[in-house]
């Protein structure tokens, strides 16, 4: 089968302070992976990194988002005199939303792009195909975004910059307990991904830990558009509140059945739900009471998020970051910490650099990776207030 990836690179010159952009069809599954063994080396003189993302597909709202981020990041850092002198280049891949375009995306960035490290994925179950690939040929792949604990589980090259879904699943689990005073509670799961699976479960430990408890655990998977019977098996057990840790696709139109069907409790969800396309589509008036947990509040007045949001804000025609343009913006920045750290364009070294990360300040706050390769940061709660998230609480760990 032929797969075709749009391979973009940017490559911003100095002198010229111009953006230099050519978009290149490229067949990433029939490429021989063995352009490491035939010679090619990654430069020791230019950096060139991967970012592999969902641009299309069922969570192109993903990808897109936090490409941006990374983009801007990637002009502003050759703006301000690139690494060594040198402009650093991008390559960009889409992985269309699938497992599989993003495992030969990353094959084919390390062994004939050949990157010093990798930037990506946001959702969970491309970034464990992904790790697999990034730990076979031992090249450093940070995630922004992937919250799923197994992703950096893969080994020694994998990291991120943001919390996992044991602390997420807590925080909301609390919320509920402690803000909502709920009681009891309903799970609606996506069994299709890594990400709704761990998240859900996570919810279900902490919220029976606290004295909950959960009085349906229902399911559906990725791509579907009708919810109604678990809508109505939900609305028969009267939970206090409902917990859909699921990407906003999904979630919007189960929002927008919930409330048809006369579903009024208060609906709780993840990071998942971030997209302007969950309003777009679940409306304005059914999101009122529901809450979900993220990296960032785009309504921020803290800290390094205040420049960040302008500058974002002027390049990207007033609209405002996401947490995952935030996260990327975060991402990019990281890596070309560890590299300077590292002195050299090793990906051995750059590895060591990255897991040596410690106080970064990044524009979703201050970014140290741990031992099992995570960052530890806190979580805001956001409020749906007529159509537009807003900020609510911060749960620090
Ligand atoms: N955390 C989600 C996952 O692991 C991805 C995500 C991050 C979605 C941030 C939206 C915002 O699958």
């Amino acid at each position: 089968m032929q797969k075709w990836f749009s391979k973009v690179v940017f490559v911003v010159s100095i002198s010229a302070l111009s953006i230099v952009s050519c978009t290149k069809k490229e067949n990433a599954t029939s490429g021989s992976p063995g352009a490491q063994s035939g010679g090619a080396q990654p430069s020791t003189e230019v950096v060139k990194l991967g970012h592999f993302a969902s641009l299309t597909g069922g969570v192109a709202a993903f990808g897109t988002s936090t490409r941006k981020g990374v983009d801007l990041a990637l002009e502003e850092f050759n703006k301000a005199g690139g690494w060594n002198g040198k402009p650093v280049e991008l390559v960009t891949y889409d992985t269309q939303s699938k497992a599989e375009e993003a495992a030969a995306a990353v094959t084919k960035m390390i062994t004939q792009d050949m990157v010093h490290g990798l930037i990506g994925e946001v959702a969970s179950s491309l970034s464990i195909v992904a790790a697999d690939k990034a730990m076979q040929f031992k090249t450093p792949m940070l995630s922004p975004s992937s919250t799923n604990p197994s992703v950096t589980k893969k080994g020694e090259y994998i990291f991120r910059i943001c919390f996992i879904d044991p602390f997420q699943g807590e925080v909301m689990a609390k919320f509920a307990k402690e803000q909502l005073k709920g009681k009891t509670a309903a799970v609606i799961r996506d069994v299709a991904q890594d990400y709704s699976i761990g998240l859900a479960d996570a919810f279900v430990k902490s919220f029976t830990g606290l004295g909950g408890k959960i009085v349906l655990d229902t399911s559906y998977q990725s791509k579907d558009t009708d919810f109604r019977a678990q809508l109505t098996d939900i609305k028969g057990k009267k939970p206090d509140v409902i917990f859909l840790p699921g990407y906003y696709n999904e979630v919007a139109l189960i929002v927008r059945q919930a409330r048809q069907m006369g579903v009024k409790q208060p609906i709780l969800g993840g990071d998942g739900w971030e997209s302007e396309d969950l309003v777009k589509v679940a409306g304005k008036e059914p999101l009122e009471n529901t809450y979900f947990s993220n990296h960032y509040a785009p309504d921020t007045k803290e800290g390094a998020a205040v420049g960040f949001i302008e500058r974002y804000k002027a390049r990207y025609n007033g609209e405002l970051p996401s947490a995952m343009a935030a996260l990327g913006f975060d991402a990019f920045n990281v890596m070309m910490d560890a590299i300077k750290r590292a002195g050299k364009l090793d990906r051995e070294a750059i590895k060591i650099a990255l897991a040596s990360t410690k106080d970064f300040q990044g524009v979703t706050g201050k970014i140290t990776i741990n031992e099992e390769r995570n960052a530890v940061k806190s979580a805001v709660v956001l409020k749906f207030k007529d159509g537009k998230p807003s900020y609510h609480a911060t749960v620090n760990p």
